[in-house]
């Protein structure tokens, strides 16, 4: 690993040609080296660490370099790709809208937002009745936080405490860090803010009893803090999965914070940036836990590749803030209305959830199957759909976060990129428009650089 992250020392690596996979030069590419220097260079270093290419252009599940070399994608540029780079669908739209042209309408209307907005409520649960397009997640989780605190106000709630979660990732601006589960990444702050909780994660293979693990620790909070739920707490913020491992929540722990939400009128967002459209088998992650939340955060995997995030709620909810307060210059693009639009159709339309969810099956067989033959390294496969986190640790439970960046590295040099977390973990999150047969390869591969790593 270099000061960047990975190795930028070109090697000799094994040339490869399938149908799928092309590396025909030394990794990483030299000419590529001078080329990322130069960013480096000019480029705050907070953007950088990942895996040294330059990508040149991506079409369906594969991403070429200029110098001739081919990856299969199982990152979806992280779980955005959904509908596949360069979805047919949504580069015609978009190429429609560049020959009227229109690029940007700031808050005007255009067709292209009622369109898509009509189509989003429509094939989304009832209790959606109106959305709010944004252009970063971040700024969706935050949207959230300031409904669930204003709808808390307008039930005479004399404090805006909203639950999260230890270990939750919910974006990089302000309030979206206080609501993130790790204290490193919110210490520039220099405070918290009172009224942002955290509770313990109800990792599976810790507790026993979700119902009980989630009344002993709300019971917990607010005993410690001193709080009464009635006048306290105005909702929970929830990351469908933690997003490091693919790690759900208990079915059980989720009625139960339900049933608790109910009881005192608090709302339930659902983080689904990672998890939305189709990633799980699903069109949201959601509908896993049988639970129906009152807002609902989505960006990455929305549009496919255009800077998209939207908030879902009902009327009385999304209309909460005053007309005006909460437009931002980007939010509705109609260049990102379109995708976002053919996004959508392409997952409702094209069988891409149905192609999650039964090639979803055999590929979570698949990895079961190595981890079966890895057991001392490979511990848990988690997630569903087209989403698999592979859990390496060691025999005494040690996480073997090296090994994930050795394996990572290794897939590189062999024509396949996965995601890299920098931890425990190896994520995996093809397009949904992948084939069996691409799929198959890519798990092959894995297991080979497995193999070759421990
Ligand atoms: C669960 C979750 N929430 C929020 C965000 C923030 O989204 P963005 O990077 O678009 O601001 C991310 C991004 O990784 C995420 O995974």
């Amino acid at each position: 690993m270099s000061g960047n992250g990975f190795s930028h020392q070109p090697i000799k690596v094994e040339k490869i040609k399938t149908k799928y996979r092309t590396i025909n030069t030394k990794i990483p590419v030299p000419e590529s080296i001078p080329m990322l220097d130069k960013m480096y260079k000019i480029e705050a270093q907070a953007m950088h660490g990942q895996l040294p290419m330059i990508w040149d252009r991506a079409d369906n599940f594969q991403i070429y370099d200029r110098w001739g070399n081919v990856w299969l994608d199982f990152t979806s540029t992280i779980f955005v790709a959904n509908a596949g780079h360069g979805n047919k669908r949504i580069l015609k739209a978009l190429k429609g809208l560049l020959n009227k042209p229109l690029l940007h309408t700031y808050t005007f209307a255009s067709s292209e937002r009622i369109d898509y907005i009509e189509y989003l409520i429509k094939n989304t649960s009832r209790q959606f009745e109106k959305a709010f397009l944004l252009s970063a997640g971040t700024e969706a989780t935050e949207a959230a936080l300031k409904l669930m605190r204003l709808n808390g106000q307008k039930q005479g709630k004399s404090r805006g405490g909203i639950i999260c979660f230890n270990g939750a990732y919910h974006g990089r601006s302000m309030g979206a860090q206080m609501m993130t589960g790790s204290i490193p990444a919110k210490e520039w702050i220099g405070y918290q803010d009172p009224n942002i909780h955290h509770l313990n994660f109800p990792y599976p293979w810790e507790i026993e009893n979700p119902k009980d693990f989630f009344e002993s620790e709300i019971e917990k909070l607010l005993t410690d803090k001193n709080l009464d739920p009635n006048k306290d707490l105005c909702g929970f913020m929830l990351e469908t999965f933690q997003g490091w491992g693919a790690v759900f929540y208990p079915k059980k722990f989720v009625k139960a914070l339900e049933e608790f939400a109910k009881k005192y009128d608090m709302l339930i967002t659902f983080d689904e940036m990672q998890a939305g459209f189709g990633r799980t088998g699903a069109l949201f992650g959601y509908e896993h836990y049988e639970v129906e939340p009152d807002i609902l955060c989505c960006g990455k995997g929305a549009s496919s590749g255009l800077p998209l995030a939207i908030v879902l709620g009902s009327k009385e909810i999304m209309d909460l803030p005053n007309i005006g307060s909460m437009s931002s210059t980007h939010s509705a693009n109609p260049l990102v209305c379109v995708a976002g639009h053919q996004n959508l159709k392409a997952m409702l339309e094209d069988g891409l959830i149905e192609n999650s969810k039964n090639l979803g099956n055999i590929f979570h067989q698949k990895l079961n199957d190595i981890k079966n033959r890895y057991p001392k390294h490979l511990k848990y496969i988690f997630g569903t759909g087209l989403l698999a986190a592979l859990i390496f640790m060691d025999e005494n439970g040690e996480p073997l976060s090296g090994l994930c960046d050795k394996i990572s590295e290794k897939a590189f040099q062999k024509g396949l990129l996965v995601v890299h977390t920098g931890r425990e973990s190896i994520k995996l999150a093809p397009p949904l428009s992948i084939t069996e047969e691409a799929m198959l390869e890519g798990i092959d591969v894995i297991e080979q650089c497995i193999k070759e790593s421990i």
